[in-house]
């Protein structure tokens, strides 16, 4: 049985896993950081000190699950960009004493590719297909011909999906990260109480914008004065609507551009149970079949990058020692 060990540290969660391409995920476990909470958003600093007392007690664990040998793994993948700096080159420094000391060969995932193939955990993808990552620092649809070759079709101007949902989420007073919170608050409360912006919808292209959509509730929330429970609802479930609505319009016009029958979520907001119900319905009325990954592959999990790996290594692609993090970069093809 190949065993690959994927490692992710790009923000805040430091997660270690080992994915077989016979038998599937074998061992997976992530440490989320709860400091950052009461600062509402991540300190880079606490974070990559973080991982550096994380990553080895969480490697040994998934090892011992696994009862792998480090010599005994096919691959090692590890997320090297884009993301924190500091975070990332723990991640990647470990990876790289590992491949040195062991022989074991070595692949540098971009992040967002990880995301991507969180859609092949568990079986293969379908392809070609379009995939819509919605996650906290990207909002992209991609056309993906197949594991290793993607084409960008559009993203956002100024936010992502998930900046939005935590922006508000802050704006509303909820706990951070916004977009569960938004999601539970807007289960008692009406979508179209507030009528949000949905920008771009006539741009003609693939992309998105976010920024005005947050400042219209920052408005409204000044205006309304004392929010009561149920008017928390109300703009949490409006704003929910508007940012579901906006990402369903430009998903459905990237499956009647390209028209292919495979269409995937990737990403943190991927999770939100409103986008997978509108997605669904609206994909699916455009001839497209619809899928997700887990809930715990949607936000950053070193399974997907695990897998990544396998992708890269078993077709002939590997990294040296002089493999380096980048803070930011598109996604390109490799195969
Ligand atoms: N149920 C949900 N509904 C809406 N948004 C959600 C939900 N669960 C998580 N998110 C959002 O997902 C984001 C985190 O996703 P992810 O971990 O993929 O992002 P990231 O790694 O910070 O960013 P990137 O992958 O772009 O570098 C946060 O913005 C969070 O609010
Ligand atoms: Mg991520």
């Amino acid at each position: 049985m190949n065993l690959y060990l994927g490692i992710e540290t790009s923000c805040d969660d430091t997660s270690c896993a080992i994915y077989s391409p016979e038998e599937g995920l074998i061992a997976y476990r992530t440490a989320a950081q709860l400091d950052h909470a009461k600062y509402g958003g991540v300190v880079p600093e606490i974070a990559s000190r973080t991982h550096m007392k994380t990553i080895l007690p969480l490697y040994e664990t998934v090892m011992e699950e696994a009862g792998a040998g480090l010599g005994g793994l096919s691959g090692i993948g590890v997320t090297n960009g884009p993301g924190l700096t500091g975070s990332l080159l723990v991640g990647l420094s470990f990876a790289k004493a590992l491949a040195y000391g062991s022989g074991v060969p070595l692949a540098g995932i971009h992040h967002i590719e990880g995301h991507i193939l969180a859609n092949a955990i568990e079986g293969p993808m379908g392809t070609p297909a379009i995939v819509l990552v919605v996650s906290g620092g990207h909002t992209q649809l991609f056309s993906v011909e197949k594991p290793g070759r993607y084409e960008l079709l559009g993203g956002t101007r100024d936010d992502a999906a998930g900046e939005a949902f935590d922006k508000i989420g802050k704006i509303l007073g909820l706990p951070y990260p916004g977009g569960p919170s938004i999601e539970k608050a807007a289960r008692s409360g009406d979508p179209a109480a507030f009528d949000f912006p949905r920008a771009m919808r006539g741009s003609g292209r693939c992309d998105f914008s976010f920024s005005g959509l947050k400042t219209a509730v920052r408005l409204k929330v000044e205006e309304l004065g004392r929010l009561t429970e149920q008017a928390v609802a109300d703009v949490a479930a409006s704003a929910q609507e508007a940012i579901v609505d906006a990402l369903a319009i430009k998903s459905v016009m990237a499956v009647e551009m390209t028209a292919v029958s495979r269409f995937y979520l990737a990403g943190g907001v991927a999770a939100n149970g409103r986008l997978r119900e509108v997605i669904s319905e609206r994909i699916g009325a455009a001839g497209a079949q619809v899928s997700w990954p887990p809930a715990r592959f949607c936000t950053d999990n070193a399974a997907m990058i695990a897998c990544a790996a396998w992708h890269h290594l078993s077709a002939g692609r590997a990294d040296g020692l002089d493999l380096n993090t980048f803070p930011r970069g598109g996604l390109e093809s490799w195969a």
